[in-house]
Order: C-alpha cells, then sequence, then structure tokens
C-alpha cells in the first residue's frame, strides 16, 4: 500500500476511529499466564486522558522488556518516553493526528542503536566478572562483533536494530496487558521529523511509537488467518 500525501496518510490512520467499537472496556486480566495475555492483548486507541502510570512503574515494563533476545546480545533498544503532554502535543502533528497519542498516559519511542556493538566490550566484558566467560573467549567474541558489525553498511545495520526493537516492542506491550495497562504500536508517524524535533542521535533508528495507558474502549475482535493458510512445514 502506498499513501502519497500526509493527509490520506491522516485519514488512513484516523479512519478508524469512526469504527463502531462498542462499549465494551479492554479485558481486565484475573490471570497473568503467558497465553492469557497473548490472547487478550489489543491495540487500544482509546484512552483515559486522566490516568497517569508513573515512572517508575514505566521502568519496571521497560525492565521486563529488555529481557528479550537480541543479535549477538547487543541490545540495540533505546527508548525515549514521552509522558509530557506538552510533549505529546508537539508529538500529535508528527503521528498524524492519532489521538491515542494525546490521550495515552506516554508514548514510548522505541530506537535502534545502529553503533550498538560499541557496547560489546561492556557487555561481554560482565560476563567474565561474572565467571560465565573467559577473558579468552569474551576477547575473540568482541573482536569478531567489531569486525561484523562494524563494517555493515547503516542499511544492514538499521535491519538487525528493526528486528530487536521488534522483539523488545511486543515484550513490552504484553508486559502491560499483565500489568493491567493497554498500547498500541504506531509505525504511522514520520521519523524524518521526529528525529528532527526530538533532537534524536543520528545512530538512533525509530523502530516504532507505543502508546501505554489505561484503556476505556477495547481494541478491535482479533481476526487472525487461518493457520492452514500461512503455515508450511518443511519446504515450500
Ligand atoms: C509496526 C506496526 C505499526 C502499526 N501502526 C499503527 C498506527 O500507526 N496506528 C494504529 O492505530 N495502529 C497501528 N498498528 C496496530 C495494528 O493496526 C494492529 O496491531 C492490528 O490491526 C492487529 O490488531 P491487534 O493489535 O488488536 O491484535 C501498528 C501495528 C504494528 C505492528
Amino acid at each position: 500500500m502506498s499513501l502519497k500525501n500526509k493527509s490520506e496518510k491522516e485519514e488512513y490512520l484516523t479512519k478508524i476511529n469512526e469504527m463502531e467499537l462498542g462499549d465494551e472496556k479492554p479485558a481486565e486480566l484475573d490471570s497473568t499466564d503467558l497465553f492469557t495475555v497473548v490472547k487478550e492483548r489489543r491495540s487500544v486507541r482509546h484512552y483515559d486522558p486522566n490516568f497517569k502510570i508513573s515512572k517508575e512503574e514505566i521502568q519496571e515494563l521497560l525492565e521486563i522488556a529488555v529481557q528479550a533476545p537480541s543479535s549477538s546480545n547487543l541490545q540495540p533498544w533505546r527508548f525515549l518516553v514521552i509522558d509530557e503532554q506538552e510533549m505529546k502535543e508537539q508529538l500529535l502533528p508528527i503521528a498524524n493526528n492519532q489521538q491515542q497519542i494525546v490521550d495515552a498516559s506516554a508514548v514510548i519511542a522505541v530506537l535502534g542503536d545502529i553503533r550498538a556493538y560499541q557496547n560489546a566490550e561492556r557487555i561481554y566484558g560482565e560476563l567474565v566478572e561474572n565467571g560465565t566467560m573467559t577473558k579468552e573467549i569474551k576477547d575473540f567474541y568482541v573482536n569478531s562483533i567489531n569486525q561484523n558489525y562494524g563494517s555493515l553498511s547503516v542499511e544492514q545495520a538499521t535491519k538487525i536494530a528493526m528486528i530487536d526493537g521488534g522483539l523488545v516492542s511486543m515484550q513490552l506491550m504484553l508486559a502491560a496487558k499483565a500489568k493491567g495497562y493497554d498500547t498500541v504500536p504506531m509505525g504511522g508517524f514520520s521519523p524524518e521529523k521526529f528525529v528532527e524535533e526530538f533532537n534524536v542521535p543520528e545512530n538512533f533508528k525509530p523502530v516504532m511509537l507505543i502508546s501505554l495507558g489505561k484503556g476505556v474502549k477495547a481494541g478491535f475482535d482479533k481476526f487472525r488467518l487461518p493457520l492452514n493458510d500461512i503455515l508450511t512445514w518443511n519446504k515450500f
């Protein structure tokens, strides 16, 4: 799908609010069993604008989210949490005026650092410190990471950051649901404008925005393609 101009994009993203959602509220979970949380998470676009999630709770969710796997454990994810109303207002037009930007408690911009490999020494050094890895093995890993990741093109490094950023984002959304909150992932924003207006360092590539808050209307019922249509065993 290609949407030519900003107003078409905005219409595409905001038309969803004309759809009938009824009075159903987001599910309050009795169980935080993973299967339940995964099934009950939906993209929620209506939030209580007066409900504030504390910085401590957001940090708690991020602590869980960053347990996600990442390429060579380089953890390229970086987070910009936008929880001041004035800053959310500034983000609104950059994100095609999607109402959840200003109504949710916070918007978490998930970013991917294309120079995350520069932390290899710190990350693998920690494994030597705690006795998991010998210094020789650590040196081997750090050298090869520096060589391999250090010679990637921006495009290749960005692809890795996007994959890892997607994984951490999913964990964040599930953690939020398990804590009684709701989220919606958003790709409908201008990464260029966002980078410019929020002074994002040039090595941090936007992965997605995630609105986080107390939902007041449930998201849409889930429709998923039947597994039979999307599953192949062994070989195409
Ligand atoms: C990468 C990505 C970008 C998305 N961008 C938007 C967006 O900009 N605005 C929006 O309302 N929903 C957005 N969504 C949410 C999808 O529409 C939603 O996940 C999908 O319809 C399935 O519904 P569910 O999340 O309730 O299961 C995005 C989802 C993903 C994964």
